[in-house]
């Protein structure tokens, strides 16, 4: 058996004294692709961090692809896309911003390699933007601005993939692209994907797992399986509407939790 790509066994996290993340055990086999919900302050960004060996677990063990975090990272194993990054003013073309993740480079400060920008081009092409590698990168869209820096992501050529958000402040439309676009990713570079997300009721259609966390986890498993409004509002904490289109349904339910019975 391959070790798998990320395993968290018993993992215990505290930050300024507060327990964030509790008792947290996760088996991610290689090219799966799993979906991390929960509320605010959940601890989902912890999580990544975790994963990414920025955070030590006060208790528990961390292994990515049978090694540690820190050392996966070294390889270039690990791909990051943190939490809001788009809006910024990065005066730079989309391909540059690009280049910068290409963060093995010997010496930051050499102009960049034929092949690196070669590389970057090729990253481009897998998020669908080559055609948009000279515009500047402000002028992008949200949508366009996040698969760029998905692509900045890719550039060391990861072999698990973490997104923390990436569909905040894409529209409905840029999203299924976004969408779209891990989805070949996965198919086409057999990566592990990781991905944060409040979009509950569109994951379920790309995820082949989800996990429900809120500060440890509440649920893992087949996302369908994540639906329950019960389970949601114990994730939560109050009463949940959610809308889903069952690919086995003909049409879109109202799922209710059952607080909403007694209103
Ligand atoms: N660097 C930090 N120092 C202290 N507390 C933090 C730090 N980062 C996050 N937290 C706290 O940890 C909890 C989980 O945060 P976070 O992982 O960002 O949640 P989520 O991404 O699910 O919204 C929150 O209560 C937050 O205030
Ligand atoms: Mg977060």
């Amino acid at each position: 058996m391959p070790a798998p790509a990320i395993d968290l066994k018993k993992v215990t996290v505290s930050l300024n004294g507060r327990p964030v993340l509790e008792n947290i055990t996760l088996q991610i086999q290689e090219g799966e692709f799993w979906g991390i919900i929960g509320p605010n302050g959940g601890g989902k960004t912890t999580l990544l961090r975790t994963i990414l060996g920025i955070i030590k677990p006060r208790g528990g063990e961390v292994r990515v692809l049978g090694i540690s975090p820190k050392e996966a990272v070294k390889r270039g194993w690990l791909g990051y896309l943190p939490q809001r990054m788009t809006g910024r003013n990065f005066p730079v073309s989309a391909l540059e911003v690009v280049m910068l993740g290409e963060c093995n480079r010997s010496n930051f400060f050499k102009p960049f390699q034929r092949e690196e920008r070669e590389a970057a081009l090729h990253a481009l092409r897998l998020v669908g933007l080559e055609g948009k590698s000279q515009e500047p990168f402000p002028q992008l869209s949200g949508g366009e601005q996040q698969r760029v820096l998905i692509a900045m992501a890719l550039a060391s050529q990861p072999r698990v993939l973490l997104l923390d958000e990436p569909n905040t402040g894409v529209d409905v439309v840029a999203q299924e692209g976004l969408y779209q676009v891990l989805r070949r990713l996965r198919e086409e570079l057999s990566l592990t994907i990781l991905m944060v997300t409040h979009d509950v009721g569109v994951i379920s259609h790309f995820v082949d797992r989800i996990a429900c966390l809120n500060t440890t986890i509440h649920f893992s498993g087949d996302p369908w399986g994540a639906m329950e409004c019960d389970l949601l509002e114990k994730l939560y904490g109050e009463p949940v509407d959610v809308f889903v289109h069952h690919p086995q349904c003909q049409g879109c339910h109202v799922l209710r939790s059952k607080s909403h019975d007694h209103d």
